[in-house]
């Protein structure tokens, strides 16, 4: 399973290497995204059957009960946005060129950027500054823009953009990276609830694989990373009893193995040519149905 089909470039591979018995669902949540990776699929020349589905995180269970699979060997999650999306102006993902205040990745969805930034309170914009951008000027950040919207709501990315510019200290305005950039992350994550969405499928994962089946995920900012490092954790030490404890109370077996324990990432020569690949990171869990607790 491909829970982020994107431009289909992971699906493809996957589908490639799948005999006549194998079987590829991919999902994801955006429409354009979704014929995207349709198209690409179909160019593939592959004996497996595959399908792909418009679904969130959350949906997983529900699909694959539709497709009448109990379980599956492999779960794929390429977090984030994808590059298409990012390049796309209209979308409004991006402080790097102008398009409408939006981010919304299902445009099905009413909440936008625009909405956020509008009509929610400085307070819990604020929030989002901190809890989805570690943003250290979220204060004087989001009560510029509560202020500015009295005069004209914003509309668009440049807008917005230009606000923080505006506000940021000097020092941070000389930064290497774009002074808006972890405002636009903290935008797009709260608008998608993305941090929700990866809590919801490392909830389910590891009862819908298979033995020996393997969870994967990239990410690609430390937020995600710690979501995911976090659950791996736990998977393989779910155990809740005090250490002092001679032996396990609590009943709670591990559910399998990390794979490589500190992730992997991107080589030089892919971070050269694959500016994206720089802050990936790839966590990988192996489901073991027969593990004992650990201190059983
Ligand atoms: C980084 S891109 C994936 C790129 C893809 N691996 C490829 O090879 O082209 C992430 C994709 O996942 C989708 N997505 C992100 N969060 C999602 C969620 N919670 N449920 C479904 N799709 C999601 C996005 O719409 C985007 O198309």
């Amino acid at each position: 399973m491909d829970c982020t089909l994107g431009g289909g470039g992971h699906a493809a591979a996957i589908l490639s290497r799948l005999s006549s018995r194998g079987q590829l669902l991919a999902l994801d949540r955006d429409k354009d995204a979704l014929a995207a990776g349709r198209a690409r699929l179909e160019s593939v020349d592959s004996p497996a059957t595959w399908h792909v589905r418009q679904a969130v995180f959350s949906e997983l269970p529900q699909q694959l009960e539709a497709l009448g699979w109990d379980k599956a060997d492999g779960i794929l999650a390429d977090l984030g946005v994808s590059s298409w999306q990012l390049d796309e102006q209209r979308r409004g993902f991006t402080y790097r060129q102008d398009g409408p205040l939006d981010m919304r990745m299902d445009q099905q969805q009413s909440l936008d950027a625009a909405v956020i930034v509008n009509t929610w309170p400085a307070e819990k914009i604020e929030q989002v500054m901190r809890d989805y951008g570690e943003e250290r000027y979220a204060r004087r950040l989001s009560q510029a823009i509560v202020r500015a919207r009295e005069t004209q709501p914003f509309e668009t990315t440049q807008q917005l953009a230009s606000c923080i510019i505006a506000h940021m200290p000097s020092k941070s305005r000389r930064e290497e990276q774009h002074p808006a950039r972890r405002v636009f992350q903290a935008l797009r994550i709260a608008v998608n609830q993305e941090l929700d969405e990866i809590q919801n499928l490392l909830l389910t994962a590891p009862d819908l694989l298979n033995e020996g089946g393997r969870i994967a995920v990239i990410t690609f900012h430390s937020l995600e990373d710690r979501i995911v490092k976090k659950a791996f954790r736990q998977y393989e030490d779910p155990c809740m009893c005090p250490r002092s404890f001679p032996v396990c109370t609590c009943g709670r077996k591990p559910l399998g193995k990390v794979i490589h324990k500190r992730g992997i990432t991107a080589d030089e020569e892919e971070c050269r040519t694959n500016k994206r690949a720089v802050s990936a990171r790839l966590r990988c869990f192996e489901r073991r149905y027969e593990t004992e607790a650990h201190h059983a």
